[in-house]
């Protein structure tokens, strides 16, 4: 069978992680998680001293660290010039400062050659999951998911895998970067005219799993 290629997008609290994860692990393909990508530059720079208010400063330095994701939906790794950085990516101060640096049009064409690349090697076929993959990344996928799901069901997952993080300040700080992810100039946070949306605000992990694995599947 030829590679199957599954682009999943959408702001955050959404399950894109999850759910992704499942269905690749579900029909034997390779994942890939853009947003830690994204992350894992967003970290090189902060470690580096360099100012992420600095466009042209990110700009100049988004060909330096050597970013290398594992793509086992089972145990997805992501590593910064040899260094495991699947921790230090999911901190505040990283969180609070992806959206400045993944809006910097020499980031993005770095990470997305590099997704391209992760993309084509995939034997059986990939999941892939973040903010423009329908879009631009791989506008030629097999099958193109949108979710979506109301900022209360959004801030209430977030803020119970961040256990027990106040679901106000959750709220207003994901919203925040969606606002910022969706209004950037260079390929922002959009629906693809081609996708499927899902709303995943009633529905269980188990049940949006199931409606994306049958999508693929109808069109293999
Ligand atoms: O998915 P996650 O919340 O980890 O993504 C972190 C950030 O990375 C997003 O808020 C967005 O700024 C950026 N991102 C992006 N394009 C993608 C995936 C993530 O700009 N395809």
């Amino acid at each position: 069978a030829p590679a199957v290629i599954v682009a999943i997008d959408g702001p955050s609290g959404t399950g894109k992680s999850s759910t992704s994860k499942a269905v690749a692990a579900q029909l034997g393909l390779s994942y890939l998680d853009t947003g830690a990508q994204y992350r894992a530059i967003t970290w090189w720079m902060v470690t580096n001293g360099i100012d992420v208010d600095d466009p042209s400063a990110i700009a100049a330095a988004a060909g330096k660290p050597d970013i290398v994701s594992g793509t086992d939906p089972s145990a997805p790794t992501i590593t910064v010039d040899g260094t495991d950085v699947a921790g230090p990516i999911r901190t505040q101060e990283v969180t609070s400062k992806v959206s400045a640096v993944s809006a910097v049009p020499e980031v993005r064409a770095r990470i997305t050659e590099l997704q391209r690349a992760i993309a084509a090697g995939a034997v059986t076929g990939i999941v892939v999951e973040g903010r423009d993959i329908g879009t631009t990344v791989l506008p030629d996928a097999d099958l193109k998911i949108f979710l979506t799901a109301s900022p209360e069901a959004r801030a209430a997952r977030r803020s119970g895998e961040l256990k027990g993080a106040d679901v106000n300040s959750t709220r207003e700080a994901l919203l925040k970067r969606d606002a910022a992810d969706s209004s950037r100039k260079t390929s922002p946070l959009a629906k693809a005219d081609d996708a499927v949306e899902v709303d995943t605000s009633d529905l269980t992990l188990q049940q949006v799993v199931e409606c994306v694995v049958t999508l693929v599947e109808e069109k293999r």
